[in-house]
């Protein structure tokens, strides 16, 4: 399968011809510091209410990451927090579209260009929304998109960059010379991953199969979305500047042909459960925040995450739980990535309530169902 096809499709959908594929979301994420120029001293800011690997590719680089609290709604800063966190070090900020929620990123682009840094948004949970009526990853000088499990379309793991500013491009070309080939293990163990993915991953064996790969990829005995090292320290991992294989090259192009018809679909469940959210006095994201997102997962907040999702295990709903810590999944000692949870009060309120309902479902009113059974254990 053709490299230049699939990025062909990609750029149409992103409205931008400068694609550049890789492994996994967060080496395009260190590719494009590393073409902003990004090392020690510099400072990098960023929610308090991510993913480890972002702070990762920072950390890696030798530079600070600055963490900026979120907004209980829409679950992130807004352009004056990133203002008052500028110093004469700041680099880059990163901005998040959390669960396929951009906010305000054309003001915060516009707020780096006049200070004369660079800006970069995570779309990790982005792919295929729209802000302000152009595709999420148009407004800042780049944006860095992933394909992993349960991203809007999925190769099993894998990213991409598109690059706004012409500018970073020498540098990012630079970079990607010293990307390593994915090894035959490599390709082979993921070609197996999404055979199980696809044929044997249900509804009834979800929450065994997650707890199962989980522990196997914790543990480095899967190809995982975060493993071993990148869960508890902050030197890159050997093998982790990595290139895009065929395998996801292929998975890629063939997802892409039926991800719109996915996308509307998630769309439509996060306005299903936005309506009988709101109708019940619950939290849960104002239309205002959500009109061109399609809602990778639907953040909803419990009183006892941990009751609940025995409730819906034994229900046998999909519940995830991204972001039940301000670095997801790292649990403790978040001091090792400079983050100093004093600071982040709404994240931490937000990681510990937080679950997120399925948005993939082609039956939502067995989730509402189970909602209303269990009305009183939402916030
Ligand atoms: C907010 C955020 N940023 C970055 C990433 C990294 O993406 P990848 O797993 O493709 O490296 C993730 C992963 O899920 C994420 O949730």
């Amino acid at each position: 399968m053709n490299s230049e096809v699939y990025k062909q499709a990609l750029a149409e959908i992103l409205k931008n011809d400068n694609i550049f594929l890789y492994w996994k979301g967060r080496v395009a994420l260190y590719a494009i510091l590393k073409a902003m120029g990004v090392g020690s001293g510099d400072e990098v800011i960023l929610p308090g209410f991510t993913c480890v690997v972002v702070p990762n590719a920072i950390k890696y680089l030798d530079a600070k990451p600055i963490y900026v609290d979120v907004k209980k709604k829409p679950m992130n800063p807004d352009t004056s927090q990133y203002q008052d966190a500028i110093t004469p070090k700041t680099k880059v900020i990163i901005t998040q579209n959390t669960f396929g929620l951009s906010y305000q990123v054309d003001e915060i682009a516009e707020l780096a260009r006049k200070k004369g840094i660079y800006s970069v948004e995570d779309c990790t949970h982005g792919f295929g929304g729209t802000y302000k009526g152009k595709p999420n990853g148009s407004y800042c000088d780049a944006a860095f998109f992933s394909t992993q499990w349960n991203k809007p379309f999925s190769t099993g793991i894998g990213g991409f960059a598109s690059v706004n500013n012409q500018d970073l491009i020498p540098g990012l070309k630079t970079v990607n010379k010293k990307l390593i080939r994915p090894t035959m293990k490599d390709k082979m163990v993921l070609s197996a991953l999404l055979f199980a993915h696809d044929h044997i991953l249900t509804a009834s064996n979800y929450w065994k199969l997650r707890s199962m790969y989980r522990f196997l990829s914790k543990h480095n005995l899967v190809i995982g979305s975060s493993q071993g090292e990148e869960l508890t320290g902050v030197k890159m991992p050997k093998n982790y500047l990595k290139d895009i294989s065929e395998v996801q090259i292929k998975k890629g192009t063939e997802n892409l042909a039926s991800f719109r018809e996915l996308m509307m679909r998630r769309r439509e469940n996060g306005k299903i459960y936005t309506q009988f959210l709101s109708a019940h006095n619950k939290y849960h994201v104002d239309p205002i925040y959500h009109q061109d997102h399609c809602f990778l997962k639907y953040p909803v907040l419990v009183r006892d995450r941990q009751k609940f999702e025995e409730l819906a295990f034994n229900a046998k709903i999909e519940l995830g739980d991204w972001f039940c810590t301000p670095l997801y999944p790292v649990e403790k000692d978040w001091k090792i990535w400079d983050l100093d949870e004093n600071q982040i009060p709404n994240a931490l309120y937000l990681s510990r309530h937080i679950v997120n309902l399925p948005t993939e479902t082609q039956d939502p009113g067995r989730v509402i169902k189970f909602a209303e059974k269990h009305l009183h254990e939402f916030i």
